[in-house]
């Protein structure tokens, strides 16, 4: 069997065992309708694109001024090569926006993430994790144990009477590091940060939070987890994503306390040995900064939109998940049932992802809907009115 021979027949069993992705192509920019091949127009609800600023205009032409300022990259990695200035008001603006002294920039999240435990933690140190974080900290922490060789700890998702058994069994470590995902993405529910908080000033433990679906979408000015809890400043470590509600073209960061970035700078390996953002991506983030906070009203929008549909879709008799962020998984149970009704929506000119086994765990497949500001009135009762047809067809309603 060749090589490519062998792929093709793993292939073949991941479409028997209904668990193979198909790519969608888009062919207009992310926004609350699309044009998708083969499909015309179509509503998104399955879309990071909180905001709306994928394709706001001053987001764009942020982008492509920075292209003409700087070119297409810093060609090399940044200590060795230089840096550009926009990577240092992009870091500034990042750091402030969310509450911390300092931030550095990596090429994704998933680096951001990856760079961190590996980086703070030595073998008398320990991570404790949420059992349902985010697979970029689940790779994380597992590099950190094996290369660093630290301890590590999972606590039952959002139980706090574990972590507190984890910490207390954690006594003896030199570093106590608790990592949470801010909003848990297949859950759409909320880090409980002010017993998080207590807990580590309690254990004297550093508090790390990945704020990827939280950035942009909650407080009232969309600075995250910390603000919706009303903690802005009380947070160690945040890391988050660019390539959501940020203008959603990709990169990460990190922000700390002022050493952080420094430290994460000269140590980190995927700030090492990993080019810098592109220039038309920092030009493009920190417009989209600067114009969030210009309009906190976006934010406000977004969370009407997720009430409003939350509220209807109940009212038509599915049941989705109860919670305050503009993720609403509709729990349907076995993984055949969801990926049908993605189908099927999608038909309906309404696309939203159907995740089943093993994204999520055996029984509790579910569609995704996720929320934007961009979402008008009439596009969230178009999908809704989808959902009516398609939920009466199968019987689910
Ligand atoms: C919680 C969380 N962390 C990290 C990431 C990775 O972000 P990026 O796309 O910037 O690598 C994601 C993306 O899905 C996420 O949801």
């Amino acid at each position: 069997m060749t090589f490519g021979t062998r792929l093709q027949a793993e292939l073949d069993q991941f479409k028997r065992d209904g668990v193979y992705k198909r790519l969608n192509y888009l062919e207009s920019p992310q926004a609350a309708r699309v044009k998708m091949q083969g499909h015309g127009e179509v509503v998104i609800l399955s879309s990071n694109n909180y905001l709306g600023l994928c394709n706001e205009p001053e987001v764009v032409a942020a982008g492509q001024r920075a292209l003409e300022q700087f070119g297409a990259g810093t060609g090399s990695v940044r200590f060795i090569c230089g840096t550009f200035t926009i990577h240092r008001e992009l870091e500034a603006a990042l750091a402030q926006f969310v509450g911390c002294e300092s931030s550095l920039t990596y090429g994704s999240c998933w680096n951001a993430n990856e760079g961190l435990c590996p980086t703070l933690l030595g073998e008398q140190d320990i991570v404790i994790s949420d059992q349902l974080n985010h697979a970029s900290i689940i790779d994380s922490i597992r590099l950190a144990k094996t290369i660093a060789k630290c301890q590590t700890a999972v606590y039952r998702h959002s139980d706090m009477a574990d972590l507190e058994d984890k910490l207390k069994a954690a006594g003896d470590a030199r570093l106590r590091l608790i990592f949470s995902d801010g909003i848990f993405s297949m859950e759409g529910d909320i880090a409980k940060l002010p017993d998080i908080v207590t807990l580590a000033r309690k254990y004297d433990a550093v508090v790390a939070v990945d704020d990827s679906h939280a950035t942009g979408v909650l407080g009232r000015t969309g600075r995250g987890t910390a603000e919706h809890h009303g903690m802005l400043g009380e947070i160690d470590v945040i890391t988050s994503t660019l390539g959501k509600a940020l203008g959603g073209a990709a990169g990460g960061f990190t922000a700390g306390p002022a050493p952080l970035s420094d430290y994460l700078t000269q140590r980190s390996r995927p700030q090492l040995f990993s080019n810098a953002l592109p220039p038309t991506v920092a030009g493009s983030a920190l417009a989209a900064v600067r114009h969030l906070e210009r309009h906190p009203e976006l934010v406000q929008r977004l969370h009407e939109n997720a009430r409003y549909f939350r509220g209807q879709l109940a009212g038509l008799g599915f049941q989705p998940l109860p919670g305050e962020t503009p993720i609403v998984p509709v729990i349907l149970g076995e993984t055949a049932k969801a990926i049908r009704m993605s189908e099927l929506l999608l038909e309906e000119g309404v696309f939203v992802t159907g995740f089943g086994y093993p994204v999520v765990p055996q029984g509790h497949a579910r569609v995704r809907c996720q929320l934007s500001a961009a979402h008008t009135q009439a596009d969230l009762d178009f999908a809704l009115q989808a959902f009516k047809r398609v939920g009466g067809r199968l019987g689910l309603i």
